[in-house]
């Protein structure tokens, strides 16, 4: 077990593409630590630094207190799982799992103990005689990681591990996952694109863009208090919605106005949102805090608007809207509201859950307390 330190890590490869930008993070010793972002935002590289397959362009990597900067991969202690799984088809279940420790000269005893105790915990004791090529990507996935798992290494290290499965496995196995992590209690660095796995696993999420980290924090941190519009947008299904407009300042009251609507912001913010007087913002709100009937009377924070597309989910519907000022909006009501398609609603904002974020994709959160 082992906290794990990464200071000023750069990477750039040939050609000039960074990578990675100037990465900080300290995963602290047992802890599940979620890298997210989209794809090409350096996720991979990170991994693969860590396990000493590539070189850091400048920075540090300590793995327990030690710096590994130039420990070569089989002596850092760490074990990476893929999301191909990478098993030797040649082998046995049995031999893949078998194999590390037969490489270090572990007694054949001590190998066979450990095999079988890690097939038991994952549950595939009946497969270790068969061949990957024998065995569904499910499958194929558990012997990828019992097959760290015998190594008992310092630190686990996922690059997208559940990506290739169908999405009902997928949800399972992630499951399994996190109770693997809470028995085993080893470090864990999980790398994935996918949103709903970094708030599920993660006790904390670094959020990456093109290289850089936009924010560090536990999952309804990151949910609650997005860092910048980047952020915002990337958790959260569906998306946060942005709107584009202004802040008016009017008797000391603070008002978002966009599109011919109007919107009285919370007195807590108008401190936040002053500077901002006269100029161009985004108004961010998730589809959850826009609530479809406005009760009787109320007129602030009401926008009118069409629907244009209802999406029934189950558990809830999406319905994607059109305000008279024309801008887009997409809300979640109860799945038996009666909407359709052509209806002109009403819909409140809550603007004690909004966020005020600078222009740009990546503009600041300017509303945060
Ligand atoms: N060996 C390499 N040589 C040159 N550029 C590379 C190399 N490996 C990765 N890159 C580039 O570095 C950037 C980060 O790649 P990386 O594989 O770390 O992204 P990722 O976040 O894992 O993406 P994905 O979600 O698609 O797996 C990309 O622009 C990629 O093209
Ligand atoms: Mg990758």
């Amino acid at each position: 077990m082992a906290k794990v330190l990464l200071e000023k890590v750069t990477k750039v490869f040939d050609g000039g593409v960074v990578a990675v930008d100037d990465l900080s993070v300290e995963v602290e010793d047992k802890e599940f630590m979620v890298i997210v972002g989209p794809s090409g935002c350096g996720k991979t590289t990170i991994l693969r630094m860590i396990a000493g397959l590539e070189n850091p362009t400048a920075g540090t990597i300590a793995i327990g207190g030690r710096v590994v900067n130039d420990v070569p991969p089989r002596d850092r202690d760490v074990a990476m799982v893929f999301q191909n799984y990478a098993l030797y088809p040649h082998m046995t279940v049995y031999q893949n799992m078998a194999f590390s420790l037969k490489v270090r000269k572990t007694p054949r005893g001590e190998i066979k103990a450990a095999v079988e105790e890690t097939a038991k915990m994952l549950g595939i004791e009946g497969l270790l005689g068969r061949k990957p090529k024998a065995l569904s990507g499910g499958q194929r996935q558990r012997v990828a990681l019992g097959r760290a798992i015998v190594r008992n290494p310092k630190v686990f290290l996922f690059d997208e591990p559940l990506s290739n499965l169908d999405a009902k496995l997928r949800v399972t196995t992630r499951g399994e996952l996190k109770a693997l992590h809470q028995r085993l209690r080893t470090t864990c660095i999980y790398v994935t694109h996918d949103q709903t796995e970094a708030m599920t696993l993660g006790d904390r999420i670094c959020v990456m863009d093109r290289g850089l980290v936009q924010q560090i924090a536990p999952p309804m941190e990151v949910y609650d208090r997005p860092i910048n519009r980047f952020v915002a947008g990337f958790l959260g299904a569906p998306p946060m919605n942005f709107l584009e407009g202004g802040i008016e300042m009017r008797d000391g009251k603070a008002y978002f106005v966009a599109g011919g609507s109007c919107i009285l912001l919370p007195d807590d913010t108008v401190g936040r949102v002053r500077p901002y007087n006269g100029g161009a913002v985004v108004l961010g709100v998730r589809p959850e805090n826009v609530s479809l009937e406005p009760l009787a009377g109320r007129k602030e924070n009401v926008l009118g608007g069409k629907v244009r597309v209802v999406e029934p989910l189950g558990d809830r519907t999406d319905v994607i809207l059109e305000t008279e000022g024309g801008l887009g909006l997409t809300i979640s009501v109860d799945p038996h509201a009666a909407i359709k398609a052509g209806d002109a609603v009403q819909v409140h904002i809550d603007t004690g859950k909004v966020h005020i974020f600078e222009p740009g994709e990546v503009g600041g959160n300017v509303s945060l307390g």
